[in-house]
């Protein structure tokens, strides 16, 4: 198999604590690969104006494929206020730069696995209705669209007037035609046929794949006739491609109340941007939340794969680090998947799995104590400990061994 070339692209506060403890762990399961450093973020906002510079651009053309910690992002005026004085007045916008990315290189399809590890202390339990609890044993995968929807960027607040005019031909739009310039915002949410039936093949072959035995669309058809109509639409048209896996059709509002009642009899969940981005943090929720939440952005050529975690600001200064870089490092597992080595990143999912069913070492978030300098003194495990702690099982954990745990 060719040696594959990784952009890390460690980004801001905590992903620069949380992508070299992935490193560690791909070197330590064998993945031969070699790094190159790619520059992303706040900092490149400030200085340059742009916080996905173009030779990081170029560094993912031409490799293809990227581990990304986080980024910082703030609203516009504050983004305006800290660009470097140099700068100002010649026409620079803050995007951001993961929005871009996704954009640029047409990662459409967004994978977030949402699998609870058994002793998880954070994983979520209910009451039995005898009494007593139950942790219901979550395993479900979102599908979410990655490039369109309501995240396609394109809005405004105080609309031009072709844009007014236009959305003045639609007769839902009477009370708003009177309100006045500034107090008016629109986004879009634009969904094409093609990438819905991209991300809806994507849910469905990966359901196939891995024995999924449902694929649920996660939209509101009943109140977003032509956008959210469209998403299930192609769905059931993508269903009938795969005669074994049931199609299941919920509204995001309902889902995200049902999927604490009975979070066990979802599988693979598939939305368009928005409710994907909201429904997959709602599932992270149940087991582990953001500590444990990887995914993937993932286009026909280009491959970037982060924790759905932020830069966390208020942690990225302690010394030692102590956020939980699980989330990274399944990640990086995910990124064995797809380049296709399978008993790699089984082998670090089942180490990551062994660390936390022993209960022995757990980051400041596992014990549900506040983050802060304090937690270590308080038992809780530096970022570091932990990924010794995945090191030193995986140093003892076989493939078959990996396997069976995920059987
Ligand atoms: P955040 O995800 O950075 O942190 C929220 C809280 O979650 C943290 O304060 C911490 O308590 C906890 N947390 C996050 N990651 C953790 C980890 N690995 N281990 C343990 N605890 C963890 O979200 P927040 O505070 O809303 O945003 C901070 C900055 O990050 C903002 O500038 C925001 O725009 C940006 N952001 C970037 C994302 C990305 O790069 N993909 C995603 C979300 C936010
Ligand atoms: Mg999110």
């Amino acid at each position: 198999m060719a040696k594959h070339t990784i952009v890390t692209m460690p980004g801001d506060g905590i992903g620069n604590q949380v992508l070299p403890e992935a490193l560690r762990v791909l070197q330590a399961v064998g993945f031969e690969a070699d790094y190159v450093h790619g520059d992303i973020g706040w900092e490149f906002w400030k200085s340059e104006g742009n916080a996905l510079p173009d030779r990081t651009i170029a560094l993912l053309e031409k490799h293809k494929l990227g581990l990304f910690g986080a980024i910082t992002s703030k609203p516009k005026k504050e983004a305006d206020a800290e660009l470097s004085p140099a700068l100002h007045g010649q026409g620079f916008t803050y995007y951001s730069p993961i929005v871009t990315m996704r954009q640029r290189f047409g990662l459409d399809i967004c994978v977030r696995p949402c699998i609870g590890f058994p002793g998880n202390p954070l994983n979520f339990i209910r009451k039995k209705p005898g009494g007593g609890f139950e942790e219901p044993r979550v395993n479900v995968v979102v599908f979410r669209q990655n490039t369109e929807g309501l995240y396609c960027g394109v809005e405004w607040t105080n609309p031009p007037q072709p844009v007014r005019d236009a959305l003045a031909s639609h007769p839902k739009f009477k009370p708003f035609a009177g309100v006045k310039g500034e107090d008016l915002a629109v986004s879009v949410r634009v969904i094409t046929r093609a990438a819905a039936r991209r991300i809806c093949r994507a849910a469905f072959g990966h359901a196939q794949r891995y024995g999924y035995k449902s694929v649920t669309i996660c939209e509101k058809p009943n109140v977003l006739r032509e956008t959210s109509g469209m998403m299930e639409e192609v769905a059931k048209e993508v269903a009938k491609e795969f005669p074994g896996i049931a199609l299941w059709s919920t509204n995001i509002d309902a889902q995200t109340m049902w999927l604490t009642k009975n979070p066990e009899d979802y599988g693979v969940v598939v939305a368009s941007n928005l409710f994907g981005d909201v429904i997959s943090d709602a599932f992270a929720g149940l087991v582990g939340g953001l500590g444990f939440a990887a995914s993937g952005n993932i286009g026909d050529q280009v491959a970037v794969f982060e924790p759905t975690h932020g830069s966390a600001p208020k942690y990225a200064e302690l010394d030692p680090p102590i956020v939980n870089p699980i989330a990274m490092i399944l990640s990086a597992a995910m990124l064995l998947d797809h380049v296709g080595e399978p008993d790699k990143s089984e082998r670090v999912r089942a180490a990551i799995a062994a660390v936390i069913q022993e209960g022995k070492v757990r980051t400041y978030d596992m014990m549900r104590i506040p983050g802060g300098a304090k937690s270590i003194a308080q038992g809780a495990a530096a970022t570091t400990q932990m990924t010794d702690a995945i090191l030193a099982k995986l140093a003892s954990v076989g493939v078959a061994q990996a396997a069976a745990a995920r059987s």
